[in-house]
């Protein structure tokens, strides 16, 4: 089952003479349990790219299907609750509230996904125990290290079990110990729970466990290799 299905999508950040195209028609669909890299140089449109998929930006025309709903010109207000539902977004630069432990950042979202409080308690532990910070998990971000805290923003969103993970350069700032965890971590939820799986990434250390990497460049896919 194609799970993600984006065609001819094209974004133009800005109006008028300040229009700037950023993403000029781009194709790519996921199968359902597949996990796909994204590569491409600096300001490609990368992130931009994650983004519309995650519902956090809007494409400027173009389709894109998740799940088989489409995505474009779907109200605002539905945005939200299909964000919910559907995806767990890592964030470049993790996105963390500062006044919440790593903990708390994990079941606020666990609340929003309509868990009971001990649940979400109970279900945020055991995913920061999974990305190896069982002991941290009382820590506000800002008592973190810049890996440790990229591993609580992975944690957050693939707690509640959303069947679409983005993640965005999420090994970055890890040691190559913990970009292995990590990137293993999605490579199991791809194969062992079906869940499917976009990783925008630089780091060619983790490239051999994809199923596919798809290179982009200036506003479009370049080229594909399994
Ligand atoms: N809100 C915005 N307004 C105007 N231009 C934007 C906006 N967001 C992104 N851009 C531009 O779009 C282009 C692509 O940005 P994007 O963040 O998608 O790149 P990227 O491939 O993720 O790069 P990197 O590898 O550095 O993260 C860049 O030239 C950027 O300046
Ligand atoms: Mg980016």
């Amino acid at each position: 089952m194609v799970a993600i299905d984006v065609r001819d999508v094209h974004k133009v950040f800005g109006e008028g003479p300040l229009a700037t195209p950023v993403l000029k028609g781009v194709n790519f669909a996921v199968q359902q349990g597949e996990l796909v890299m994204l590569a491409g140089p600096s300001g490609s449109g990368k992130t931009t790219l994650l983004s519309i998929i995650g519902c956090v930006l809007r494409a400027t025309r173009g389709s894109v299907r998740l799940l088989d709903q489409e995505i474009v010109g779907l109200p605002e207000r539905l945005l939200p609750s299909l964000r919910l539902d559907r995806i767990g977004f890592i964030f470049q630069g993790h996105n963390l509230i500062a006044s919440l432990s790593a903990s708390e950042n994990i079941e606020m979202l666990l609340a929003l996904r309509g868990h009971s409080p001990a649940e979400a308690r109970r279900a945020a532990h055991a995913m920061l125990d999974r990305v190896g910070l069982g002991d941290r998990r009382d820590m506000r971000p800002d008592q973190l290290s810049g890996g440790q805290r990229q591993r609580v923003a992975v944690a957050r969103a693939l707690a509640g079990n959303p069947p679409l993970i983005l993640a965005d350069e999420p090994t970055a700032s890890l040691d190559a110990e913990s970009g292995r965890v990590v990137s293993q971590l999605l490579r199991d939820l791809a194969k062992d729970q079906q869940r499917t799986v976009v990783v925008v990434t630089h780091d060619n250390r983790i490239f051999h466990l994809a199923d596919r990497v798809v290179h982009f460049e200036d506003g479009r896919i370049k080229e594909q290799e399994s």
